[in-house]
């Protein structure tokens, strides 16, 4: 039976074990469609999986890798067949089924998306679920009224995965991106991606004298991956009608402003989760990120590959907030 790598964590009394493994097709969970991964990706989830007792981990030993893209190798489901190329993201891969950092996978059938056709399967990875994060916040802002002559959009933790691919997606559209980092070293990358202005996260902070603030309306939309302490201060600098996307939380779960801005500039909040986003949302706004959504000039300034042997150095630098752009894993 075939042999092949993958990259597998471990949990069990002698404590914790993180590394590549040889695994067979035996060793595969049960899946309706066979994959040879050629690509995935690093988000920020893998790093808290590949750490000890992570909470995020359905049962052990665990492939990591919320992301895959390859070819078809076996299918016992009619959509697909044997050579096509397909992308796998979210549900539980990664966390309570073998996920993308293997050289085969094994998933079940209502997981697979058919590459879009204007996507290779190495630039699907370079966007992987970042990308469709940043995609899918940009595709509910306009469901609420987003265009690009309505103001400026605020992107959060702009070198991020979510924050670089979200500002070369919105300003690819037309839209005038400001784009928050801490990074001050990485301004001219953030330029290159089309941000027009760029702030420092310290910047948007409420100030602590001024419980019901009245701040000057600034963003029309607003696509924050970070929260933290910058959350209020967004809410509270919404234009009228504004619209904030909120998907991540490397700034901290904490949120606490009152309810007034919203009411008083009528603005739109709405939840991004990629896991469970249906089928009917996910295949046709692929197609979009494979279309009119596709940063293609800003694919190979926010991608850095790496190989199984040094994916371990990426999983502990993301979540430490020190990777820049996309991280690619190729098998
Ligand atoms: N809801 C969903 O479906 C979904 C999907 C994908 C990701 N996420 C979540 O979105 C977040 C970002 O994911 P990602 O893959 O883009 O991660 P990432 O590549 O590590 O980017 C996160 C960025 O946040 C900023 N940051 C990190 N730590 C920070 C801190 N302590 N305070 C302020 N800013 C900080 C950094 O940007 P700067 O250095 O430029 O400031 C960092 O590059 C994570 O919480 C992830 O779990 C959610």
């Amino acid at each position: 039976m075939e042999r092949f790598q993958a990259f597998v964590v471990d949990q069990t009394e002698q404590g914790f074990r993180a590394g590549i493994r040889e695994l067979t097709l035996a060793d595969l969970p049960k899946g309706d469609v066979t994959i040879r991964v050629r690509y995935s990706s690093v988000n920020y989830k893998d790093g808290i999986v590949a750490t000890p007792n992570s909470r995020l981990v359905q049962s052990y030993p665990m492939v990591p890798g919320i992301d895959l893209a390859g070819e078809v190798i076996h299918s016992d489901d009619a959509r697909f067949r044997e050579g096509d190329e397909v992308i796998v993201t979210s549900y539980r891969l990664g966390t309570g089924h073998f996920g993308g950092f293997s050289q085969v996978a094994c998933v079940p059938a209502d997981w697979v998306v058919p590459m879009p056709k204007g996507l290779t399967m190495r630039e699907s990875m370079i966007l992987g679920t970042a990308g469709f994060t940043a995609a899918l916040s940009l595709h509910r802002m306009e469901e609420n009224g987003l265009a690009p002559d309505k103001g400026p959009v605020l992107v959060t933790g702009a070198t991020g995965g979510v924050g670089s691919t979200a500002v070369s997606m919105f300003s690819q559209l037309g839209y005038q991106v400001t784009a928050s980092s801490r990074k001050s070293e990485e301004h001219a990358f953030l330029r290159e991606l089309g941000a027009a202005e760029i702030v420092h996260p310290e910047t948007l902070v409420l100030p602590a004298d001024q419980p019901f603030p009245d701040l000057p309306e600034r963003w029309a939309g607003a696509v924050d991956p970070v929260a933290g302490k910058s959350l209020p201060y967004i809410v509270n600098t919404m234009r009228y009608g504004g619209v904030i996307t909120v998907s991540g939380f490397t700034g901290g779960p904490d949120f606490a402003t009152t309810v007034f801005p919203f009411m008083r500039r009528a603005i739109t909040f709405i939840g991004i989760d990629s896991v469970e986003c249906p089928m009917a949302i996910r295949r046709p706004l692929w197609e979009r990120i494979g279309a009119e959504l596709k940063p293609t000039a800003a694919l190979e300034q926010i991608v850095h590959e790496v190989s199984l042997e040094t994916l371990p150095d990426v999983l502990s630098a993301i979540l430490q907030g020190k990777v820049k752009g996309r991280t690619i894993v190729k098998l």
